[in-house]
């Protein structure tokens, strides 16, 4: 998708990433905001995927807003850094205030923006539950297209030197659970700041998805293959030096993501 600064839903959401990047205050949040200003229109280039794989029982009205919410949703997002330190706020919150602050006719975007960060649940709100399962699974898919795609900028943008994230290689118990089980894993039961349960816990993304459009894409690109593939290549090598251990990690992974469970 050809980035057009003449729609002013994408102007604004540039405007706000590009005085955070030029006026970054460490190297951490310089990249982040980056990899987020890429990321969000991975997002919105994957909803127009699942657009398209769903015209035309999408409205015209729909489609607009499942596009808005795309580009919006991680608005929230470079306002994460306070004096270059990473802080924990609801980044779906404060995204939602700024659509209603500059957007007031939004109130989709506003609410979907909200809540996609959120596990899905009976508390979302029906007024925008298709915008929301759309962007739900463009934010899953489009986040897994990048990272497979540009896994070795990822790391570093995202890893940078923090070698703790990499000192680990074992599957995590929640996410064995959670395939099992055959149901999303549980972020609250996981550490996810350690490289590898970051990467498999995106392996269980599969169950979150929602809409038809984004099982028939996730199929078509491969995206699940890959990205479990991806893990073995690129992510398992950097957790363990020792050979064996990294063979025997691989073929656990193999076996637990087979392949019958992204068909
Ligand atoms: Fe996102």
């Amino acid at each position: 998708m050809y980035i057009d600064l003449n729609d002013k839903i994408t102007r604004f959401l540039v405007q706000e990433y590009v005085n955070k990047i030029c006026y970054y205050s460490s190297k951490k949040e310089l990249n982040w905001n980056i990899h987020k200003l890429i990321h969000t229109f991975s997002v919105a280039d994957m909803a127009q995927k699942l657009i398209n794989e769903t015209k035309p029982a999408l409205s015209k009205e729909l489609q607009k807003q499942i596009l808005n919410s795309a580009i919006l949703h991680d608005v929230g997002r470079c306002y994460e850094f306070k004096n270059g330190e990473k802080v924990h706020l609801d980044h779906g919150q404060v995204g939602a205030e700024l659509i209603k602050k500059h957007f007031p006719e939004m109130t989709v975007e506003a609410n979907s923006t909200l809540y996609h960060n959120k596990c899905p649940s009976d508390k979302d709100p029906k007024s925008c539950q298709t915008v929301l399962n759309y962007v739900r699974d463009a934010d899953i898919l489009g986040n897994i297209k990048y990272e497979i795609e540009k896994t070795d900028i990822w790391l570093s943008h995202i890893i940078g030197d923090n070698k703790e994230a990499f000192r680990h290689s074992s599957i995590d118990r929640e996410i064995l659970s959670a395939v099992k089980e055959q149901r999303p894993a549980n972020l609250k039961n996981m550490n996810i700041n350690k490289i590898l349960t970051s990467w498999l816990w995106q392996l269980c993304w599969y169950y979150n998805l929602r809409t038809k459009a984004a099982f028939k894409i996730a199929l078509k690109e491969k995206l699940f293959f890959r990205l479990r593939d991806t893990i073995c290549q690129k992510i398992v090598p950097l957790t363990t030096k020792n050979k064996k251990k990294q063979k025997e990690l691989i073929q656990k992974i193999q076996k637990t993501f087979a392949d019958e469970l992204f068909s």
